[in-house]
């Protein structure tokens, strides 16, 4: 069974290690996965090829998720929410899109903390917020609350993802009482920056949870312990629950994470 994960630049993927130490686990002999730099004009053309080929499915990252949800020809429901595919599986000539990426950040979260009944509060309107909102939603936390630095931006998600849940919109600045779990879907911590925001948000056992992951501390991992938070977390095991979640979807198995995170905490 061939996979690959596609994505433009692709040198610095940790997917194929991630897989191959998954595939092991199971002893799927035949299980091979690979990195594969798409030219950024011949994204489609690479994925109909490789499923014509025989392929079994891919993991698609930067630059290319919102291309391949609209390549995709059946869409999960996570996947049509998120706007964006970051798994697919080829099934009968059918391009099967999926999102992992929200299952994967509530996997880890819940490693952690609950969510059920807790005041949350998500960081960044853009792509990796909009994906991992449905997941969220579902764990029915009393609360849901998006903040971003275009207000504007976080106004348009809530109203998309409101239902039985209300969804509240705001500036960084404008923030009022606690929250039990902050999770920071921006990319400021890319550029080291840390986020305006006042330590009374962080609540007394408040669990800070970055997407962005590295050796060390991020700015806002920093910022939360700085401001009393009882876990900061970064998302390194996001990515290992998204790449299970997509394991999963492909072979039907439930991979263990936790020795693979260990591994490679240890080699950041
Ligand atoms: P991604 O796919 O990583 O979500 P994106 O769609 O470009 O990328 O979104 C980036 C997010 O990080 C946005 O929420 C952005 O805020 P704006 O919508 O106001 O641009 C946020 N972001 C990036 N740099 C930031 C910074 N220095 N301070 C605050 N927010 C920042």
């Amino acid at each position: 069974m061939k996979y690959l994960v596609i994505g433009h630049p692709i040198a610095h993927s940790k997917s194929p290690q991630i897989h191959q130490a998954f595939a092991a686990q199971f002893n799927l002999l035949d299980f091979s996965y690979e990195r594969c730099l798409a030219p950024l004009d011949g994204f489609a053309g690479l994925v109909a090829q490789f499923a014509e080929a025989g392929g079994a499915g891919a993991n698609i990252t930067l630059p290319f998720k919102e291309e391949a949800f609209r390549l995709c020809t059946k869409l999960t429901e996570r996947a049509a929410a998120a706007g964006a595919v970051n798994t697919i599986k080829c099934v009968d000539g059918v391009l099967l899109g999926d999102n992992t990426d929200g299952a994967g950040l509530v996997a880890d979260l819940l490693r952690h903390t609950g969510l059920a009944g807790k005041r949350v509060l998500l960081l960044g309107a853009g792509g990796a917020a909009c994906g991992v909102l449905l997941p969220l939603l579902e764990q029915m936390p009393q609360s849901l609350t998006i903040a971003n630095r275009s207000v504007a931006r976080a106004m348009s998600l809530a109203e998309k993802f409101s239902g039985n849940i209300k969804i509240i919109a705001q500036a960084f600045d404008a923030l009022e009482g606690e929250f039990d779990v902050i999770i920071n879907a921006t990319s400021a911590s890319l550029s080291g920056e840390a986020l305006p925001l006042a330590g009374s948000i962080f609540a007394k056992d408040c669990v800070a949870y970055d997407m962005m992951y590295g050796k060390g501390e991020t700015p806002f991992m920093e910022q939360a312990r700085l401001a009393g938070a009882s876990q900061c977390i970064d998302g390194l095991g996001m990515l290992l629950g998204q790449a299970a979640e997509a394991f999963y979807v492909w072979t039907g198995l439930r991979a263990d994470i936790v020795p693979v995170l260990a591994a490679m905490r240890a080699a950041l």
